[in-house]
């Protein structure tokens, strides 16, 4: 697709669901306008980029995750190592009652989560990604439509009051009062945590041995929630050599460790532990 007519494409998707959408700033609706921005009432304006997607954020933001890192973790999902996540995630959001639903991801990295759950749930969906980091949201734009993708703030989204039926959080940071806000009546946080055993393969190399705990974690999700599931997915993968170079990279934990785990590097095949807490938060059941 030509990148002017990615742009075009998209400011036309997103004016299906522009009631969706708040300024950041002032809170007031957004609307479309001339195929280039959405812009309120107060003037404030956030441009559709020519892949598509929409930047909310006034001033570029530094984060420790980057281009390569986005693509290691793109190669790794591809490769099926979190499928077994997508498919649990997406039989959660299958029981959710009604034939349409809106997901918004929040920390979507370079999307491939979001576009694999949509692709195998079994409903009218309309998914949204957000994420500050610019690298990641630029990559999930260029390689998945379909789907409404922004760079924002996760405590301070563009989005109005009760606008989505799911909200997923993978492997991000979360904030609770604005995730809040944005749930419908009926709506589902999906928050997914690392368990003592996940990349232990690679933990056990860099952190020796010290112990890791997401009790704290889980205590804030529970404080937050009235009601909470959770279910605890526990998996091994076993990682071919190119394999094993996208783990160590799509990981910040082993960047300035790399002589820590130059030894698995080095192995033509590892076996690599997954092990995550699923958490569902609901107010009303
Ligand atoms: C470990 S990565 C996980 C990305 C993706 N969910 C995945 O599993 O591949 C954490 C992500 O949270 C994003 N993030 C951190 N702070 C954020 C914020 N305040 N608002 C939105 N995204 C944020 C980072 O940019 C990064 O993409
Ligand atoms: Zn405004």
């Amino acid at each position: 697709m030509l990148q002017q007519n990615k742009r075009i494409q998209s400011a036309r998707y997103v004016n299906k669901f522009k009631s969706m959408f708040a300024c950041p700033i002032c809170h007031s609706p957004l609307k479309v306008m001339e195929s280039k921005s959405l812009i309120c009432i107060n003037h404030h304006t956030f441009d559709f980029t020519k892949q598509g997607y929409i930047n909310f954020t006034n001033r570029p933001v530094n984060t420790k995750y980057n281009k390569e890192l986005f693509e290691a973790r793109r190669n790794l999902i591809v490769d099926g190592f979190f499928k077994p996540l997508s498919r649990e995630i997406a039989r959660i959001i299958n029981a959710h009652s009604g034939n349409t639903i809106s997901i918004l991801d929040t920390g979507c990295g370079e999307g491939s989560h979001l576009y694999n759950i949509c692709g195998i749930i079994d409903k009218d969906v309309v998914g949204v990604g957000i994420d500050i980091s610019k690298e990641g949201i630029r990559s999930a734009s260029k390689s998945y439509n379909d789907k409404i993708w922004a760079v924002a703030d996760l405590a301070n989204t563009p989005f109005q009051d009760e606008t989505f039926d799911v909200i997923l959080n993978i492997l991000s940071p979360s904030n609770y009062t604005e995730f809040n806000r944005l749930l419908k009546t009926n709506g589902a946080v999906i928050k997914i945590v690392p368990q003592s055993g996940y990349l232990k393969e690679l933990r056990e190399r860099i952190f020796e041995n010290r112990p890791y705990s997401n009790v704290d974690t889980i205590k804030k999700f529970h404080e937050n929630f009235q009601f909470v599931e959770s279910k605890r997915l526990t998996y091994t993968k076993r990682l071919e050599k190119s394999s094993i170079n996208w783990l160590v990279q799509m990981t910040p934990m082993t960047w300035s460790k790399k002589e820590k785990v130059s030894q698995l590097i080095n192995e033509e095949s590892a076996q690599i532990t997954i092990d995550l807490d699923i958490l569902i938060g609901k107010n009303n059941i």
